[in-house]
């Protein structure tokens, strides 16, 4: 564990999560208690992520992958999908320099092409000037589907093997890893999800067949890097067993 992990009150002599995922649900909740508009609730989320993306980086977390937008989110009012495409790309070009700083990668999963434009194109930027960074991955869930992504996986792999490139006894759990938006990704070893409702709404459906789970109460924009290490220790207590007998 780095020295960092450690100063930021992490348990020695525990791993660390190597990939944290994060369902940020609440925003809308957040903003009607407040009688705001829910905008206003996605604008003080986008502050959380800030906060959020740094303590995972200084905890020495590899990667965070956040959901910030599912394919089901596409069926809001038209007004909430602009603003938050809008919040999106003012947020990348904000934290830009930040992320340089802190020697972030920004990644993504889920259909890039369905995006506005604009907000693809500061993506592309931001990617490509974050590129080289080896820290934290922040890897963003944008117009992401789990099912879809599953669609997408198996099409790649029908697409080889009718062409010849592979043949279906061939086909194993490495193979449809390696087609999905995370080919190459850690699987999620610890999946958070803000605000309380007990559902994964369609959320990396494959990758987190053995992810531990910690559901809180708080509303997202209310979360706090507190909060977040203390799940992280309370993470570093669990015994994962993945099916097998206590070795004690
Ligand atoms: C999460 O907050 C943000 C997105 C899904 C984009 P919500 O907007 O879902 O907030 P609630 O669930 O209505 O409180
Ligand atoms: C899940 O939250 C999607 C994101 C956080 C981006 P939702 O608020 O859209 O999910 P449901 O409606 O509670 O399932
Ligand atoms: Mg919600």
């Amino acid at each position: 564990m780095s020295s960092n992990a450690s100063q930021a009150g992490l348990l020695s002599g525990a791993d660390p999560p190597r990939h944290v995922a994060i369902i940020m649900d609440g925003n809308g909740r957040w903003a009607k208690k407040r009688l705001l508009n829910r905008v206003k609730g996605h604008e003080k989320g986008a502050e959380t992520v800030r906060t959020i993306v740094r303590a995972a980086g200084e905890l020495g977390i590899k990667v965070l992958t956040l959901y910030a937008f599912s394919t089901e989110n596409w069926q809001r009012p038209a007004g909430e999908i602009k603003a938050l495409m809008a919040l999106l790309k003012k947020f990348l070009i904000k934290e830009e320099p930040d992320l340089l700083k802190n020697n972030i990668r920004l990644g993504t999963i889920g259909q890039l092409a369905r995006l506005p434009d604009d907000a693809r194109a500061t993506i592309e930027q931001v990617k490509t000037t974050t590129a080289k960074n080896d820290g934290l991955l922040l890897n963003l869930a944008l117009s992401y589907g789990g099912r879809t992504e599953i669609v997408e996986m198996v099409q790649a792999i029908a697409a080889k093997t009718a062409a010849g490139a592979l043949t279906p006894e061939h086909i194993d759990e490495k193979t449809v890893t390696d087609h999905l938006y995370t080919s190459g990704l850690p699987d999620p070893d610890l999946m958070i999800r803000t605000s309380g409702e007990m559902r994964i709404s369609n959320f990396l459906l494959w990758q987190l067949a053995y992810s531990e789970l910690y559901i809180t109460p708080t509303l997202w924009p209310d979360f706090t890097s507190e909060e977040f290490i203390g799940i992280i220790r309370e993470y570093q207590q669990r015994e994962r067993r993945f099916g097998k007998v206590d070795p004690a």
